[in-house]
Parts: C-alpha cells; sequence; structure tokens
C-alpha cells in the first residue's frame, strides 16, 4: 500500500510538472485527482485496512495529498502568469497609433434641402404637408384650369399609368408637378390655407438640366385679401433666409394655366449682385444679367378656388412652385454640370456635403 501510494503521487507529481497549458492542467485534476481518480480510490481503500496500518497510512497519504496538491497549485500559478503575460503581449494597446475613422452616413443633400426649407416656411406659419405622387389626371391636370386636350398639359412631359381609367378622375399620373396638392388641399375645406406642399414630381425628361424623377416644394396661400404684394414679401423672405441676407427676387410676367396673373421668380446673382457685371467690368460668368430662374408662381385662377370649393369672390391666394434640386444647386454656388450626377450615387461627388 505504501508504495502504491508513493509510486502514485510520484507520478502525478511527473504529470504536474510536464502539463504546458491551463487546458491540459484543468484535464488532469478532473481526470488524476477527481472523485474516479485512482488516487481516490486508494483513499477510499484505507479504510479497509486493519487498525494499526490504518494510521500510519492515513497519515502518509494525507501527506502525499498535500505534496501533490501544492505541487498542482505552483503549476497552476506559474501557467496562469504564463498566460496573462501572453495576452499583454497579444492585446496590448499602442495608444499613439493614430485611429481608424469610421465611416458615417449622412442625409442626402436634396434631404438636407428639403429639411431647410420646411424650416423656413414654418417660422411664417406654412405647415408642410404631403400629398400623392401617384395621382389622378383630374388633379394633375382638370382642377388646375387644363381641359383634356388643352396643349399647356404638352409641357408638363407626363408618365400615364397602365391602370383602369377612373370616370370621374381620368388617368392615373406620376405627378409631373406638386401643384397637384393644391386643389385636394382646398378640399380638407379649412380656410385659411398655408401649405408648404415637397415632394417627388416625374417628368419623361433626362438631360444635364433635367431629371425623370425630381422634387418640387409648392407653396399656397388662401385667404381673404390676398395680393401680388403679399406673394413678393414670402418670396423674399425665403431668398434672404435660404440664400444669403443681400439677395431678393424679381417677378417676371409669365404665363400659367392656374395663375392669374403668372410670374417666373428669379433671384439676384449673389456672384455680381444683380448688376450681371463683375468689379473689373466683365460679364458675369454665372449668371449674365444679374439674375438667376428660380420657378413659377402666381395668384391662384377662380377656376381653381371653384374646383376646390372656394368662392372666389369671398377668397383669393397665391402659389409658387420651385424644383428643389434647381434652388439647392443655385445656394451651394456649385455649378452643377450634370444634374443627374445628384441621383447617381456616387460616393466621390455625395460625401462632400
Ligand atoms: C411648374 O411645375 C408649376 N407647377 C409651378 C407653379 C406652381 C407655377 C404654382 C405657378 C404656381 P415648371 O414646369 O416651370 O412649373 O417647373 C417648376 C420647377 O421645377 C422648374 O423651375 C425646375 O426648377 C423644376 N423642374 C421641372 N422639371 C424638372 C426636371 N425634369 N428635373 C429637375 N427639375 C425640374
Amino acid at each position: 500500500m505504501k508504495d502504491q501510494l508513493e509510486n502514485l503521487a510520484s507520478q502525478l507529481k511527473t504529470a504536474i510538472a510536464a502539463a504546458d497549458s491551463l487546458a491540459a492542467l484543468t484535464a488532469f485534476e478532473t481526470e488524476k485527482m477527481g472523485r474516479k481518480s485512482e488516487f481516490n480510490a486508494l483513499m477510499k481503500g484505507l479504510g479497509a485496512l486493519p487498525a494499526d496500518e490504518r494510521a500510519a497510512m492515513g497519515a502518509l497519504a494525507n501527506t502525499l495529498k498535500t505534496e501533490v496538491q501544492a505541487a498542482f497549485d505552483a503549476k497552476k500559478n506559474e501557467l496562469d502568469a504564463a498566460s496573462a503575460g501572453a495576452i499583454g503581449e497579444t492585446e496590448r494597446i499602442d495608444v499613439s497609433v493614430p485611429g481608424t475613422r469610421r465611416d458615417e452616413g449622412h442625409l442626402h443633400l436634396t434631404s438636407q434641402a428639403i429639411m431647410e426649407i420646411t424650416e423656413i416656411f414654418r417660422r411664417v406659419g406654412f405647415s408642410r404637408v404631403r400629398h400623392p405622387e401617384v395621382d389622378w389626371d383630374h388633379y394633375a391636370f382638370e382642377t388646375l384650369n387644363m381641359p383634356k386636350e388643352h396643349p399647356a398639359r404638352d409641357e408638363w412631359e407626363t408618365f400615364f399609368v397602365d391602370a383602369p381609367v377612373s370616370e370621374t378622375m381620368g388617368k392615373m399620373v406620376l405627378t409631373p408637378h406638386t401643384s397637384s396638392g393644391q386643389v385636394r388641399e382646398m378640399e380638407k375645406g379649412k380656410l385659411p390655407i398655408r401649405m408648404i406642399n415637397i415632394g417627388k414630381c416625374y417628368r419623361r425628361q433626362i438631360d444635364v438640366s433635367h431629371v425623370p424623377m425630381f422634387h418640387q416644394f409648392e407653396g399656397l396661400l388662401i385667404d381673404k385679401d390676398v395680393k401680388v404684394t403679399h406673394l413678393k414679401g414670402v418670396l423674399d423672405y425665403f431668398a434672404r433666409e435660404f440664400f444669403g441676407p443681400d439677395r431678393v427676387t424679381r417677378l417676371r410676367p409669365f404665363h400659367f394655366r392656374f395663375t392669374e396673373p403668372s410670374f417666373e421668380v428669379d433671384i439676384s446673382c449673389g456672384i455680381c449682385g444683380g448688376s450681371g457685371k463683375l468689379d473689373d467690368g466683365n460679364k458675369c460668368r454665372l449668371c449674365k444679367e444679374g439674375w438667376l430662374e428660380l420657378g413659377g408662381a402666381g395668384m391662384v385662377h377662380p377656376n381653381v378656388l371653384k374646383a376646390g370649393g372656394i368662392d372666389p369672390e369671398e377668397n383669393g391666394g397665391f402659389a409658387f412652385g420651385w424644383g428643389v434640386e434647381r434652388t439647392m444647386a443655385m445656394k451651394s454656388g456649385v455649378k452643377l454640370d450634370d444634374i443627374r450626377v445628384l441621383y447617381k450615387s456616387d460616393f466621390r461627388f455625395l460625401q462632400q456635403f
């Protein structure tokens, strides 16, 4: 028994000394020192010894067990320390190494412009609304004083949807302008109206200054005693807020079927200040004559008011509708040689804004 115990203890100490990893040591502990181990079986066997031998063997077994345990603990400490050292080596952080910048997204510049436009008009009481981007001919043309077959419709180069035609609403279209929201807003039946309708518009056009999907923002104000001077005041306010304090607008006579009188709105050029000439006497290359064209506007036509259930004798108003893309391109001073770049998802372009 004595030899058996001493041999086993010596084997265990050799095995402990040979263990080269914490995993190996843990496996060893379970197998060689656990409840089902040979060592434990021997310890249990002590009970069967005659009483005079049992005390001496028990003392020896305990001494050997303490020695094995001490060897085990010492080895575990050694391996623990080695492993901590290895982690320190492999996971060392050098705080002086320059960081890696994470890619950060941002809103598309059209979305940025839409947010800014919404906020500017909100400050003078216009609420942002949304109207369908796929709508009926009725709202896109008919109620805007453009009856079927009227040649004015041609300018809107419309996409018609291949869907059943409604007897009362006509064909379904991809809205070619946000003006289709005018009568829809009037039909809500609440006066006065101060809406700013911003949405996607679609036209069968594509070239350097046209995209088939673009955005417009449409202002509509309906109330009592609304005059052209109110329209001019709102447009000048927008020009100052969006483009800068020295900018003003100019109204040029024009023709739209849904406004009377109608205007094209120009804004004074930010480069030459509206003179068309630079300090050195040369012509301004951006505008050539002092003004840049922004979009259309006018006093809402009585027929449109009637289509929206509003008595033109009682109430009147103004409307304007501009392209978001062209307006923001004018602001940034970025000469967009090709407006299509906005929607090409080319990071080299988008990341600049
Ligand atoms: C209209 O669409 C009228 N509904 C505007 C209006 C509203 C007039 C209310 C009176 C009262 P026009 O077709 O000119 O007008 O378009 C207005 C603006 O939309 C243009 O000045 C331009 O900035 C923008 N736009 C038009 N077509 C495109 C296109 N294919 N790509 C990019 N922008 C466009």
